[in-house]
């Protein structure tokens, strides 16, 4: 039984900027995505989760923000959210904001006030120094302080310097923060997704962090950030905001962890909170990180259930506005695309999708010239920015592609015809309708949201499959995550001789066809979810 909406969720994230444009300036907003949400509740996605759309000078693109309780212009209006939010209840889909709290933009008036002395009542509410104190890195480029002529000090931040970071361990800065969600909650937004949250408290020394040996082009990746990053404090905080949101009913806080490549299961679930007080859901991005293999998906899925355990609900994503889309980390191969995408749909817990990835939309091209993100202007061609993966959604083949009837802000992904919305709507092996399938499956079955997983062992190692449970109730997923077609057998069921009857397949095997687990014959890249059947 369901008793949390979050705990078997299915949540669509929108780049709002590159969603649907409703007044021809190029770049989407509110209203277009208020267009929009007939085909989102056609999908059965549980929430939506708008990257930020507060009143921004857009250095990075609206994780800056200059005022939290005021959307910018460029998005719409106040009155356009509420109506956003409005419409979207009607059709059973909850609305998540993206709260950037770990900095706000140099422009919002906290640092306006903060800079202008060392004793105003705001002084205290960022991280202000005499001298460099530290060897800390900013990960958008350069050290991690600058100097304020005004002010005669510098001031911390961990990404742009138009980017400064609030000081958390200031009771006011808390106060100040809560007070901004709960303009929002009281508005009737179902919750919050929380930028880089895992680094709100610093060291309270400000102690360097310990080098790394090798070369890397970001100075910033040369360090373990043990100092600036998941100090014990910050779970204190976390505790404390999940106090306050719980005053709201059935409102729900998801975390994005900030880590390196492979990812750290152990440390993301410690945000959970031990006794699930901390945040409700939290990103783990080792299995975006993961190259496609069954092994190593094998591998890291079990290593975020443990983590997670079996009282505490996992998050699963593939992409999200700063990592290349899947398509393009898979070299264009729909196959592979489909069996990551069934992957994704068969696992317990919340599941995150990135606008675009039902389509199979690919990155798209940007020159250097045309680039916008300021991690890529500052870090290209070792990072190529991250407007390929922000590229317009792609509704239909006419001009514009129904995204805007001006000239959109960035380019499309080549190939409209074949990513259409339209298109794949008229096309019933599409990209998009192999989502509405696997979503549909999803929403039905208790078991592929809520039952417990087990990976089982095969006899080929291509094969990556798992048991879903919720008591006698048995599901079977079967991927073959190689080109050739395998014949396998699962030993673990042929002891329990159990009959497979199958769900859904990827190669139009009827459903309801029964299959023996001593012999599976699938084909490369194909996927099967099976009922299982006990024959004794
Ligand atoms: C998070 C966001 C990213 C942003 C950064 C700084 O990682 O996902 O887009 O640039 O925080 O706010
Ligand atoms: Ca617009």
């Amino acid at each position: 039984m369901t008793t949390n909406w979050w705990q078997d969720c299915v949540v669509y994230q929108i780049y709002p900027r590159s969603f649907q444009d409703s007044n021809g300036d190029g770049i989407g907003d509110i209203l277009g995505i208020i267009q929009r949400l007939d085909y989102l509740q056609s999908l059965m996605i549980d929430a939506i989760w708008l990257s930020p759309i507060f009143l921004s000078p857009m250095a990075d693109f609206g994780y800056d923000v200059s005022d939290y309780c005021t959307v910018d212009p460029v998005f719409g209006t106040e009155e356009d959210v509420l109506l956003l939010i409005n419409e979207a209840h009607k059709r059973n889909i909850r609305v998540l904001f993206d709260m950037v709290l770990n900095h706000t933009s140099i422009e919002h008036p906290w640092f306006i006030e903060s800079r202008q002395s060392r004793d105003n009542e705001k002084s205290n509410f960022y991280i202000w120094s005499d001298t460099i104190p530290n060897n800390w890195y900013a990960a958008f480029g350069g050290r991690a302080w600058t100097y304020d002529t005004n002010r005669k000090q510098y001031y911390l931040h961990s990404f742009l310097p138009q980017q400064p970071d609030l000081n958390w361990r200031n009771p006011k800065v808390v106060e100040a923060v809560f007070e901004q969600l709960a303009f929002w909650l009281d508005k009737g937004i179902d919750g919050f997704r929380l930028d880089v949250i895992n680094c709100i408290i610093k060291d309270e020394a400000l102690r360097n962090n310990p080098k790394i040996i090798g070369s890397r082009p970001r100075p910033y990746d040369m360090q373990r950030h043990i100092f600036d990053r998941n100090r014990p404090e910050s779970h204190q905080k976390l505790k404390m905001m999940r106090k306050f949101i719980d005053k709201y009913d059935q409102r729900m806080l998801v975390g994005e962890i900030l880590v390196e490549m492979p990812g750290e299961p152990e440390l993301a679930a410690s945000y959970l909170g031990l006794h699930h007080d901390e945040l409700h859901l939290c990103f783990d991005f080792s299995l975006a990180y993961t190259r496609f293999s069954a092994a190593r998906w094998k591998k890291v899925a079990k290593r975020w259930y443990e983590a997670v355990g079996k009282h505490r609900v996992p998050t699963w994503v593939l992409n999200n506005h700063d990592l290349p889309r899947i398509i393009s980390r898979l070299h264009g191969n729909e196959e592979k695309a489909r069996l990551a995408a069934m992957f994704l749909l068969t696992q317990r817990g919340a599941i995150f999708l990135y606008y675009g990835e039902e389509l199979g939309l690919p990155n798209s091209k940007i020159s250097r010239s045309a680039m916008h993100d300021p991690l890529g202007k500052r870090y290209w061609p070792f990072h190529p920015g991250r407007d390929p993966e922000r590229g317009p959604m792609i509704w239909n083949t006419g001009e514009g592609n129904g995204f805007t009837t001006g000239e959109s802000w960035l380019a499309f992904a080549n190939a409209a015809n074949r990513y259409s919305v339209e298109n794949q709507e008229l096309e019933t092996e599409s990209m998009l309708q192999f989502y509405r399938r696997l979503l549909a499956l999803r929403k039905e079955d208790e078991v592929l949201r809520n039952g417990l997983c087990t990976f089982v062992d095969t006899t080929n190692t291509h094969i990556l499959a798992y048991c879903r449970e919720i008591e006698a109730d048995q599901r079977l997923i079967v991927l073959n995550m190689s080109a050739k077609q395998i014949t396998c057998s699962i030993p673990m069921l042929q002891v329990k001789d159990m009959q497979c009857e199958i769900m859904f397949a990827t190669d139009g095997v009827r459903p309801e066809q029964i299959e023996s687990p001593h012999a599976i014959t699938i084909g490369g890249y194909q996927g099967r979810i099976y009922r299982l059947v006990d024959n004794r």
